[in-house]
């Protein structure tokens, strides 16, 4: 069992690739993938950059190129709702991509046209080996429920108000749905745990400095706890 690792942003990835033991390092599509040993697992961890493109092009190299037979996507996310904090873990049991519009045609937002399914769900067995990890880490708030994915970064209330009526979304980030788009099409088990960095609304990109070593930090541990236990 090889799992495949991705996470947007390096400062996500960090303290994971400390624990690593490195066979090989190869540059794909100008990211890096990293094949070796993980807390005794196979895994190929990578940096795939930020948004839905980068996202997707990392996730089927994982798929066509390493043969990966799960996905784990790991970072930080803004929060929506009263309830959520910085810190907080958010599993994703199914995602949607909120920037996706052809209302045009009479679809709902988030509808990918001619697709056979609205959204993408996680799969069963991996979301509550996340929630177990979650449980046996002491100060963690983990919610599990919709993350909303899209080429934007969350900074107002009105947009935060809107994903929330529209898709009932627990968090918002830049890649989630996309990794989730291409495993549905490759048939792979995957799914996407985001700690809270902000709270996507208008000072958020001062919280996400402050915030995401904590957010990384609580991920990192959480994986761990999962990779561990699988
Ligand atoms: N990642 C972390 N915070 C975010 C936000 N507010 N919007 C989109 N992606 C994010």
């Amino acid at each position: 069992m090889t799992l495949g690792i991705i996470a947007a942003m390096s400062e996500e990835l960090e303290i994971l690739l400390q624990d690593m033991s490195l066979e090989v390092k190869k540059v794909k599509a100008n990211m890096t993938f990293n094949k070796g040993k993980l807390w005794g697992k196979d895994v190929v961890a990578v940096v795939c950059g930020i948004g839905k493109v980068n996202a997707a092009i990392c996730t089927q190299i994982l798929a066509s190129e390493y043969k990966v037979d799960k996905v784990i996507n790991v970072g930080v996310a803004g929060g929506i709702g009263k309830e959520i904090y910085p810190g907080d873990i958010v599993i994703a049991d199914n995602l949607v991509e909120h920037d996706m519009d052809t209302t045009a045609f009479g679809d709902p937002h988030g509808q990918i046209p001619r697709m056979d399914t609205f959204d993408f769900k996680c799969d069963t067995e991996l979301v509550e080996l996340a929630r177990k990890a979650c449980k046996s880490i002491k100060d963690i708030n983990t919610f599990v429920g919709r993350i909303v994915s899209g080429d934007e970064f969350v900074a107002s209330i009105e947009k935060i108000q809107w994903l929330e009526k529209e898709f009932s979304a627990l968090s918002c980030e830049m890649e989630g749905a996309s990794i989730a788009h291409v495993c549905y099409l490759n048939n792979i088990p995957f799914v996407i745990i985001r700690s809270i960095s902000d709270n996507a609304n208008n000072g958020a990109h001062m919280d996400f400095e402050k915030f995401t070593p904590i957010a990384v930090k609580n991920s990192t541990a959480l994986l761990k706890e999962i990779v561990l236990s699988m």
